[in-house]
């Protein structure tokens, strides 16, 4: 991992937020493998997501083998996305640990999230996959998982292609409202 300054435990918000800033979706691997030290990182940040009475609802599979990545590159328009990536970190709401549907959403693009900042700060690539939830049976049914776990995303995860990838943001002001609904934030001088 990329050096982070611990100051009593609290990492500075500066990389936090660079690192937030600084994620791109990758969508070209290079094909090189991830260590297995680097997925249990991935898996490690998404674990400790906050969720609702802490009740923890995701559930992961993690899938390098290139016949079952391949099987999965047909349930999605993103094929060559899935086909090009080492590896998969399929994500699943487990109903077995349901406390409230919304929230355990919530929970898990949380645990998502976390997934996607870590890779970055490994300094590799990865892609949140959703429109592959149109295909949710056939993927647990070559996953072999069970009825009571609900695909969530799939990760698409690996070393990236060299490239710039830029992307855009609404300003802060364009989302946000001061106080009540209508009135314009407007609390910075600067724009960021
Ligand atoms: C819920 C969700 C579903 C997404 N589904 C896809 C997808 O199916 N295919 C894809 O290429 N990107 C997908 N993305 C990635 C978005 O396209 C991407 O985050 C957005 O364009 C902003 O780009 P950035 O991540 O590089 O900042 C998804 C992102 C989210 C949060």
């Amino acid at each position: 991992m990329t050096a982070c300054f611990y100051f009593f435990g609290v990492m500075p918000v500066s990389t936090i937020i660079d690192t937030i800033r600084s994620r791109r979706s990758v969508r070209d691997f290079t094909g090189a493998p991830i260590s297995k030290d680097d997925i249990n990182t991935i898996l490690d940040a998404g674990r400790w997501a906050p969720s609702g009475l802490n009740n923890q609802p995701w559930r992961y599979i993690v899938v390098q083998d290139c016949e079952t990545i391949e099987e999965i590159a047909t349930c999605t328009h993103y094929s060559n996305v899935v086909q090009g990536a080492p590896l998969l970190i399929v994500v699943f709401l487990n109903h077995d640990a349901k406390y409230n549907y919304m929230k355990d959403v919530q929970a898990i693009g949380a645990s998502i999230q976390n997934m996607l900042l870590v890779c970055c700060e490994l300094e590799l690539g990865a892609v949140w996959l959703g429109e592959i939830l149109n295909r949710k049976e056939k993927v647990n049914s070559i996953l072999d998982a069970p009825d009571s776990l609900e695909l969530m995303a799939v990760l698409a995860i690996g070393c990236p292609v060299e490239k710039e990838r830029i992307s855009t943001r609404k300003g802060v002001d364009d989302v946000t409202f001061n106080e009540k609904f209508g009135t314009g934030w407007v609390g910075r001088d600067e724009e960021i």
